[in-house]
């Protein structure tokens, strides 16, 4: 979480830092701030609230440097104020921004203070750069002072520090958050996301764990958790810098949602030939590990998470592997039991949420046969630590309610079904053609907006509804309850509709919306009955149905007719209007869609 941008360059580099941050703002925005080098004075600006709020504060105060680094804020230590926000300074000297938690910060803020360091803020960070203040009186460089710092720092950290006295350098280091280097000509760039860097270069390097390097305008020098001396491979970005604007859309969210058809195609192409999936869309060396899987544990946190539960449904059913699905704080945490031939499955959009990457290099060393990850980062650190690796093409995902990053991961995941079942010498041949439709059907299901946006009015004023599916539909009655608190703040819990008598049948009334996704398959006429036990006790029903589903909207009932799909792809296709319900609720209420209140979108503390 947060989001960092540095500079050295020939250039002001003001406008620069705050376009970088408005990219990565979507990572944080509870506060920002920049420090520039001011001819020979180190000068900082910061703001409470979001990153426009930081613009002007800045225009005002006239501040301008070549040399700089940025930061927007996700609380973690500290409440949100300017005090508090990054960058933090040491004796006026050094400025310092990071993105993680550093555990030890209590032990080494009593050690500082003791040795007389004035804290200006309640921040974990503020211990960093007094601790590479202190350590800069024994070391020769700045460089040396901050590899000494790193060690005695536990827990997580991207940072990036500049001397004021050194008006070409700065100084980064990456352990647990991710760092990219963005190489221009006579200027350098450091970021926490190469989103941020877009406009101004194309080629990367992405730091690697333990990295500290050191950048000026015409050199990068990186070093290795040991002090060596590494070359990184410089990466050539080919992410298209619209998918970081809105377009004419109103949000973010909405946009992506739009995208899903042409991410699915995207995710889709050159990876199905003829009746069979390419497996190689996997990694190398897939298909022997596909022949010989027995089990998979998924892993993975949120709306990644509920991609992973449909995914058992498939698994079991069509690749005939027993599959495991466990939210990653909680299985780092426990002792697991590891299956025979199994295979370790992380999903996440970002590649770098905390948990998730902490989850698999514990599992890295408990005896899984392979670990692979379905993701849409290209060099994020799950990619990079995974034996094999299913990149989703959803591009730039940038509301923080994920949406077409969730229904590429779904796409992952099925066509992983298909390929194990392909080795396994199943028929797969009903998912692949499926699959192909499924763009279509999901342009098809986008033309449902308007109905649901009408629909949409009688939620402005609820306070609490209840999501059930059935089957592979009830992660996706989670994923829409998930949807619905995310972005609009009403109170949203998902059952499976089999579980209504156990409990949640106390709570209805008319006060409290109930949502069903029901597509016509073998469990149709269970959830009627289901519906039926609601309708009696007096609930509002909002049925997503099939229309040969037969539900009919009277007083206590809306339909929503959905075009008839395959039940292979439904969980894919009922998502959508769940997706546009939760938007178009959100609007109504006047939050804020795209950077909904207390998240982020890459959770990359614990
Ligand atoms: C945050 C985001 C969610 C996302 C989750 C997992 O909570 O707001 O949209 O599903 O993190 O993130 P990942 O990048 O691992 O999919």
């Amino acid at each position: 979480m947060c989001g960092i941008v540095g500079a050295v360059a020939e250039r002001p580099v003001n406008k620069i830092l705050v376009e970088g941050l408005k990219r990565l703002e979507y990572r944080g925005y509870d506060s920002a701030g920049v420090a520039l080098l001011d001819g020979n004075t180190l000068k900082t600006v910061k703001a409470v609230g979001k990153v426009v709020n930081l613009e002007s504060a800045l225009e005002q105060s006239g501040v301008s440097g070549h040399t700089g680094i940025a930061h927007t804020r996700w609380a973690t230590h500290g409440s949100v104020t300017e005090a508090n926000a990054h960058p933090h300074v040491s004796s006026g000297q050094l400025a310092l921004v990071h993105n993680g938690i550093i555990e030890n910060h209590v032990s080494l803020r009593a050690a500082l203070k003791g040795d007389g360091y004035e804290f200006l803020s309640d921040t974990d960070t503020e211990v960093m750069v007094h601790l590479i203040h202190q350590l800069r009186q024994q070391h020769k460089t700045l460089l040396a002072s901050v590899q000494a710092a790193v060690k005695q720092f536990e827990g997580a950290f991207g940072t990036v520090v500049f001397d004021k006295d050194n008006s070409n350098e700065i100084i980064v280091a990456r352990s647990g958050s991710p760092l990219v280097i963005g190489l221009g000509l006579g200027e350098n760039f450091i970021a926490s996301d190469q989103l941020a860097l877009l406009p101004v270069t194309r080629s990367f390097i992405f730091l690697e764990e333990g990295d500290v390097a050191r950048i000026t305008r015409d050199t990068v020098e990186i070093f290795d958790a040991d002090g060596n001396a590494v070359e990184r491979e410089v990466v050539e970005s080919n992410i298209t810098q619209d998918a970081s604007g809105k377009g004419d859309y109103r949000h973010y969210m909405l946009k992506e949602i739009y995208e899903q058809p042409l991410a699915v195609r995207n995710t889709l192409e050159g990876r199905l030939n003829n009746d069979r999936v390419a497996i190689d869309a996997f990694g190398d060396s897939a298909q022997q590990i596909f022949k010989d899987v027995k089990h998979v544990q998924i892993i993975a946190c949120g709306t990644s998470y509920h991609s992973g539960m449909v995914a058992r449904y498939w698994l079991e059913q069509f690749a005939g592997v027993s599959c495991n699905v466990e939210i990653a704080s909680e299985f780092r945490y426990r002792q697991s039991f590891v299956h025979e031939k199994s295979l370790l499955v992380t999903i996440s959009q970002s590649g770098e949420t905390a948990d998730t990457l902490a989850a698999l290099r514990l599992a890295k060393q408990q005896g899984y046969m392979a670990s692979m990850t379905i993701c849409n980062v290209p060099g994020s650190s799950l990619v990079r630590e995974s034996d094999l690796a299913f990149m989703t093409k959803a591009g730039a995902e940038i509301g923080v309610a994920s949406t077409k990053a969730f229904t590429t991961q779904l796409v992952g995941l099925l066509m992983l079904t298909a390929s194990i079942a392909q080795e396994k010498g199943l028929d797969q041949s009903a998912i692949v053609n499926a699959i192909k439709v499924l763009p279509a059907k999901l342009e098809e299901t986008l033309q449902l907006a308007d109905s649901i946006a009408e629909l949409a009015e009688e939620f402005a004023d609820k306070q609490h509804s209840l999501f059930l599916g059935r089957g592979s539909q009830y992660p996706i009655a989670m994923e829409g309850a998930l949807k619905l608190k995310e972005i609009s703040y009403i109170h949203a819990e998902a059952y499976a509709a089999g579980e209504l008598k156990h409990g949640p049948l106390a709570l209805i009334d008319a006060d409290m919306p109930i949502i069903v996704v029901a597509p016509n398959n073998e469990l149709l006429e269970k959830l009627k009955s289901n519906v039926e036990e609601v309708r009696a006790r007096g609930g509002i029903i909002y049925v997503f149905a099939d229309k040969d589903s037969h539900f009919e909207s009277d007083n206590t009932m809306r339909v929503i007719n959905v075009n008839h799909t395959d039940d292979i792809i439904a969980p894919i296709v009922y998502t959508l209007p769940l997706q546009l319900l939760s938007y178009y609720v959100a609007v109504i209420k006047g939050t804020d869609v795209d950077q909904p209140r207390n998240l982020a979108k890459s959770v990359t503390v614990e």
